[in-house]
């Protein structure tokens, strides 16, 4: 590389991701194949529109990659072509959430989504975030004694508040999701217009990766649609797919129509052909046997991990975790550790977190009262729940130093 000054940071990077324990969960190790996907020439290309409507000539390989990328998508999450169309271009996660809405939701309309605190994320219509400008949340969040989904309380304020939209999909909980009761809370909405029930999204971030895999209940059957980074347990480059149900519509428009234009042209320009390149090469890689293996491994690890710290003292948010994350507790349990302090403790010994609110928190989301944890990372260098229980002992050992507990 020519650029010295440019090469000598990503060599720094290198170092870094190398030496530390990564156990944030919103991020991975992806694979040399997608790397060189990304960064090829299929980043010179412009392509505004979609395949064989394009707003530029040229387009025969980007139109090639783009549909194989589509159908790559389908197939790593058993779809059919018949019953799901596929968006592959939004350039990441929260201009993916807010194309669906402004398909969707008229403006000033109700989006139902969980808080920030409980584990929803900014997109989910939170006020900092365009989502919560443009439209009005019906915030909801976990149940206070087992801080698990209360479906029945969420019936009733779905019903009280109809709101357009339900959002299932979280960025920091920790649980399985029953996406079925979530399917006949959206049903028992009786919009003011006569029209029966809400759009049901689920956000499955997160959870991709493990969807893919079967280690986590696939939303496919139950939601209108389903938007996914592809960065995190999927194990692909920065990016997002939308997937929307063929056939659902809103007045006489079919969603997946209206969710193409909202993306382009209503939000975005040319899509990131080298990202779709880098998302393509992913989706083949989770649809291979050996991924289940690590969607299943990720799961155990996670659990693995929880356990040895809720027997090293450390509370739990939830009990436990069936996903690739979970939330300790560092404040409020009485630990008296808050967890900006945790994280920055945990980073200078080399274990890199993040500090993350929790159910019922009293402190501020920038000095909130727990961290957050995941196992996507490290199980894709081959960690096993040996090595996450070695890793939780480290955890408990540098957090005490210091602490009432
Ligand atoms: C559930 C969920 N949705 C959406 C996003 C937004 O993704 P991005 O950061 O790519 O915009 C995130 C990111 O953390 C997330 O966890």
């Amino acid at each position: 590389m020519k650029d010295k000054e440019i090469q000598k940071l990503i060599e720094k990077e290198t170092a870094r991701q190398k030496k530390v324990i990564n156990l944030i969960p919103s991020e991975n190790y992806v694979s040399k194949d997608v790397l060189t996907a990304l960064g090829s020439i299929f980043d010179n290309k412009y392509a505004e529109g979609y395949p064989k409507k394009r707003y530029y000539g040229g387009n025969t390989f980007t139109d090639e990659l783009e549909i194989l990328c589509q159908n790559r998508a389908r197939k790593a999450f058993g779809l059919s072509d018949k019953l799901w169309h596929v968006n592959v271009q939004p350039h990441s996660g929260s201009p993916a959430n807010l194309s669906v809405y402004l398909a969707l939701v008229p403006p000033g309309g109700k989006i139902m989504g969980m808080t920030l605190t409980a584990g929803g994320h900014l997109t989910h219509g939170q006020k900092v975030s365009i989502t919560g400008k443009m439209w009005n949340q019906v915030p909801y969040g976990v149940d206070p004694k087992t801080e698990k989904l209360d479906y029945l309380a969420l019936k009733k304020l779905a019903r009280k508040e109809k709101p357009n939209l339900i959002v299932a999909g979280f960025t920091a909980y920790p649980r399985a999701v029953d996406f079925k009761k979530f399917r006949e809370i959206a049903d028992s909405v009786r919009l003011p217009a006569g029209r029966q029930g809400a759009f049901l999204m689920v956000d499955m971030s997160h959870v991709a990766g493990l969807v893919a895999g079967k280690a986590y209940n696939s939303p496919f059957l139950y939601a209108d649609v389903v938007t996914t980074t592809t960065h995190k347990t999927l194990r692909g480059p920065r990016s997002a797919i939308i997937f929307s149900r063929k056939g659902k519509k809103l007045g006489d428009k079919e969603i997946c129509v209206l969710i193409d234009k909202a993306i382009f042209p209503g939000l975005q320009g040319g899509p990131h052909m080298g990202q779709i390149a880098g998302v393509a090469v992913c989706l083949k890689e989770a649809a291979a046997p050996a991924f289940k293996k690590y969607a299943k491994q990720v799961v155990k690890n996670c659990q693995a991990l929880a356990k040895e710290l809720g027997k090293l003292g450390w509370r739990i948010v939830s009990g436990g975790t069936e996903s690739n994350l979970l939330l300790v507790d560092t404040w409020m349990s009485g630990k008296g550790l808050p967890g900006k302090e945790a994280e920055a403790k945990l980073e200078k010994a080399g274990i890199i977190v993040n500090k993350n609110t929790i159910p019922g928190e009293t402190r501020s989301p920038f000095d909130p009262s727990g961290i957050r944890l995941g196992a996507g990372a490290e199980t894709t260098r081959g960690r096993k729940e040996k090595d996450m229980i070695k890793i939780a002992r480290k955890i408990d050992t540098i957090l005490r130093n210091g602490t009432k507990g």
